[in-house]
């Protein structure tokens, strides 16, 4: 059976740069230490005015499309995942597709063009989408883009302000892939929750503090029904754990949780429960409240041994590099934690072929997912290609006023003018409706 998979990635930035620390922190009245070390972020990139996530995406996959040499012939299907749709109708896909004819000789009349929205997930369910289409047969030996595209803008004052963030992840997804082999289990942890919203509007309605809870709720779900479907994971079988990642600080939490969740009953568990006590278990207790308090304990004395800062340190800290530096992309993130991860690695000189990633996907309203995934022998030039340090590196670095500027130029309910403050360079531009995608 051939493989499928991730066969190549692409990433496009926000060609801003809001500096939490230094900028945010002094205007809010709040330590520096809130941003880098509370919620584990640094900065996080921003749209300048003439961007918009039709023309990160379009970007991004015209990066992909260039570097790996594809033309449209090659391309069956375009998916794009973003929560920030400004369309209930038109797919963002067919102004992607729109975006890169201008550029290419052929066209992408014969691919099939969606969107895909379920928050932050949809990112990864459209990666499932495509590779279910490739399994499926029905491909013709084409494959699939899938972009991941979002300006996660909140309201001025929300509390989820210091955790914005802007760009977009281009994927090629084809059969026996150069990056990483998709395994076909799955597990899944669902609900209908109201945790975090935007019901015909700009900015999410976010329950902040409940987020937290219902992410790390559903994933331990997904834990749960991915081992059923493959087998007890061991921490030590996996290279890497990329979550998705609003902000580092959540990814703190949930590296915490799976740590919890996936030693149990194994060798592991039982040196540690002998060490710091016997892990809870929700029978054992007389009261929901004494099972709580006792799993609070629990994993209150795991974060302190040194088995799991090891691990935590060799096995997620790697996936939260870019992160800290952009922000939460939304329906990227996830696909950023990979990159952060294999470009760790790639580093390091650490040679991963035939390792294992889990990758944990999130979405709010909400719904989490599990996957394993096989790092492909040619991995290192794939990751070699890419130039996100120098994407991250060209940002423009925005004072307060730029960004209040900024911020309002791109809220819909505002009409106001403002001046660019990078210079686009052979890319696509948002310059008004009639004249989209322009190609500067
Ligand atoms: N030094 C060190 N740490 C500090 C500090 C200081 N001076 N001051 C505060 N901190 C720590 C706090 O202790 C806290 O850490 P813990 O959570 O580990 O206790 C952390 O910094 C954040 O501080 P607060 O909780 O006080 O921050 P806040 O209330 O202003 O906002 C938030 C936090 C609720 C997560 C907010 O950023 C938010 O609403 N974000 C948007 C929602 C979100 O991202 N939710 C995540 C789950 S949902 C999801 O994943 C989908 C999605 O993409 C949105």
């Amino acid at each position: 059976m051939t493989t499928v998979g991730i066969d190549a990635v692409e990433i496009w930035t926000g060609n801003l740069k809001l500096d939490l620390p230094g900028t945010f922190a002094p205007q809010k009245g709040e330590a520096p230490e809130k941003y880098t070390k509370g919620l584990g972020l640094n900065a996080s990139s921003f749209p300048d005015s003439y961007e918009d996530i039709v023309t990160m995406a379009a970007n991004a996959a015209h990066r992909l499309m260039d570097r790996k040499g594809l033309e449209p012939d090659d391309v069956g299907r375009i998916d794009v995942a973003t929560e920030s749709a400004f369309d209930n109708s038109k797919p963002v896909s067919t102004y992607v597709a729109g975006c890169l004819e201008q550029v290419y000789e052929g066209d992408f009349h014969h691919a099939n063009k969606g969107e895909r929205k379920f928050a932050c997930i949809a990112g990864t369910q459209s990666l499932d989408d495509a590779y279910n289409w490739i399994r499926a047969g029905r491909n013709r030996g084409r494959g699939a883009i899938v972009i991941a595209t979002d300006t996660a803008l909140y309201a001025r004052g929300d509390a989820g302000e210091a955790t914005q963030g802007a760009g977009a992840v281009a994927m090629y997804i084809a059969e026996d892939p150069d990056l990483v082999e998709l395994s076909p289990e799955q597990g899944y942890g669902s609900a209908d929750e109201t945790d975090f919203l935007k019901p015909n509007q700009q900015f999410p309605s976010v329950d902040g503090k409940r987020s937290v809870q219902v992410y790390l709720a559903r994933m331990r779900e997904a834990l749960q029904d991915f081992e059923s479907v493959a087998g007890d994971v061991h921490p030590d079988d996996i290279a890497f754990i990329p979550f998705h990642t609003p902000f580092p600080g959540m990814v703190r939490k949930a590296g915490l949780l799976g740590y919890r969740y996936i030693t149990r009953d194994t060798a592991i568990e039982e040196e540690l429960a002998e060490e710091i006590g016997r892990q809870p278990r929700e029978e054992a207790f007389g009261t929901e409240d004494d099972y709580h308090e006792a799993v609070r304990e629990y994993t209150d004395a795991l974060k302190g041994t040194d088995q799991y800062q090891e691990w935590y340190a060799r096995t997620i800290d790697p996936t939260l590099t870019v992160s800290r530096e952009v922000g939460n992309w939304y329906t990227g993130s996830v696909h950023i934690a990979r990159i952060s991860a294999m470009k760790h690695a790639l580093e390091n000189g650490r040679d991963l072929t035939g390792e294992t990633l889990l990758v944990g996907s999130y979405g709010s309203g909400a719904q989490a997912e599990i996957h394993a995934e096989t790092v492909c022998e040619s991995w290192s030039e794939e990751i070699e290609a890419l130039n996100v340090d120098e994407q991250l590196a060209a940002r423009y670095d925005m004072s307060w006023e730029d960004y209040e500027e900024v911020h309002d130029a791109h809220n819909h309910e505002m009409d106001v003018d403002v001046e660019e403050f990078t210079t686009p360079e052979e890319e696509f531009v948002f310059d008004g409706w009639g004249r989209m995608g322009e190609r500067k």
